[in-house]
């Protein structure tokens, strides 16, 4: 009578064994088909955003399916405790046949893990390759706004004159946006100068004319700029205005400068900006920083004065306001009035610009829309 299994009494757990494998194999069986079939039924089987993280997701069955197969829990551990169990006479056999179930299951394992490593290092390899021959993306070239070209040409000719150029800061306090330019409160002509307040005391700048104090306040008498920079009015938005725009703002002061300065410096800019057959006109103006004051035209340089669509059929287009410095205003910056004489000039940028590339409207200008924009380049 012997004691212990026999070789038939483990036979159905190794059954068992052999079934949860061919299971196995129906899974992974095309891993050792031809590089095209695996390709495929990775591509197929497995879910992922690439054929990379399929790979990585067959990989990671593999795992669980070794662990199933061949693991502590797995039927075949069950089994292999059994050969301790059974009789000695049948101890060999019965070691035997749990020996070929194991190896016939480890082997393809590793072999299928082997072969899914070596496609992932492949796939990745392929992946991170740089191609040198293919073509670079080419950067989109920004350019320049056509606000800021209009700026620089009119910087070009003035620093050609011999004026400096100077900036200045868009926040201003009552005394330089009003007081120092001659206009003090409850003066009329800071109505059409509203601005927008900031804390107590401080305002965005209106004009440009804040500029000449500093400069004077800086430098003294004599003295020869330019000022172009970024003002703020509250006007509602139309063809021909903004809230925000920008002015130019001119200077110089000397001894002996008279109105005749002016004009001729004026139409000497204009004859630079627009070609030297522009002629100008001097209409005259009021500003309370300057005495006399003038508006300043210059012919239009599409119809050349006859009239066009450019100029509203009056063959003239406005260039800005000018005058020759209020005596009050060298006053407040310490100049002597009898030793000094000086004239001043603000322009818009936005018109002009407008006017130069014919557009009937300033608002498109801070628009902002590419398709406008890329027309400046
Ligand atoms: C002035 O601002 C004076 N500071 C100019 C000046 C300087 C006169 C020095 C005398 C001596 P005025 O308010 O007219 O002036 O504005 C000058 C220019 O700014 C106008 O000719 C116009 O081209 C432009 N401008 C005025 N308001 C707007 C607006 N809302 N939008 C766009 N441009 C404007």
């Amino acid at each position: 009578m012997t004691e212990g299994l026999k070789p038939e009494d483990i036979e159905p757990q190794a059954k068992l064994v052999e079934k949860e494998f061919w299971e196995w194999q129906q899974r992974f069986h095309s891993v050792f088909d031809s590089r095209d079939k695996f390709v495929e039924t990775i591509d197929t089987q497995w879910e992922g955003a690439g054929l990379l993280q399929k790979t990585e997701a067959a990989l990671a069955e593999l795992a669980r399916e070794r662990n199933r197969l061949l693991g502590k829990k797995s039927t075949l551990a069950t089994l292999r405790k059994k050969i301790g169990l059974a009789d000695p006479i049948y101890r060999a056999i019965v070691g035997q046949r749990v020996q070929h179930l194991e190896s016939a299951i480890e082997e393809p394992i590793h072999k299928a893990e082997l072969l899914l490593n070596q496609f992932k290092t492949e796939v990745s390899a392929a992946r991170e390759a740089i191609d040198v021959t293919i073509p670079g993306r080419r950067p989109r070239q920004g350019h320049l706004h056509p606000i800021t070209l209009m700026r620089q040409r009119i910087e070009d000719i003035f620093v050609s004159l011999g004026y400096a150029v100077e900036d200045d800061r868009e926040i201003e306090t009552d005394f330089y946006n009003f007081d120092a330019l001659n206009i003090p409160e409850g003066h009329p002509a800071r109505d059409p100068q509203d601005t927008f307040y900031t804390t107590e005391g401080f305002a965005l700048r209106s004009q440009t004319s804040t500029v000449q104090i500093h400069a004077m306040q800086r430098r003294g008498a004599p003295v020869r700029m330019i000022a172009p920079g970024r003002v703020f009015r509250r006007d509602t938005p139309d063809p021909t205005h903004n809230p925000m725009f920008y002015q130019v703002e001119g200077l110089c002061v000397d001894r002996g400068i008279t109105m005749a300065h002016l004009k001729g410096m004026l139409a000497e800019f204009v004859h630079r900006l627009f070609g030297p057959e522009t002629k100008t006109r001097f209409r005259p103006s009021y500003f309370p920083f300057t005495e006399p004051s003038a508006e300043v035209d210059y012919s239009c340089f599409n119809c050349g004065g006859d009239g066009c669509r450019i100029c509203k059929w009056s063959g003239w287009i406005e260039l800005g306001g000018s005058g020759m410095v209020h005596p009050n205003v060298l006053r407040r910056v310490n100049v002597d009035p009898e030793e000094f004489t000086g004239f001043a000039f603000g322009l818009g940028i936005d018109r002009t610009c407008a006017r130069i590339y014919q557009l009937d409207d300033i608002r498109l200008l801070f628009e902002n829309d590419v398709r406008f924009l890329e027309q400046f380049r």
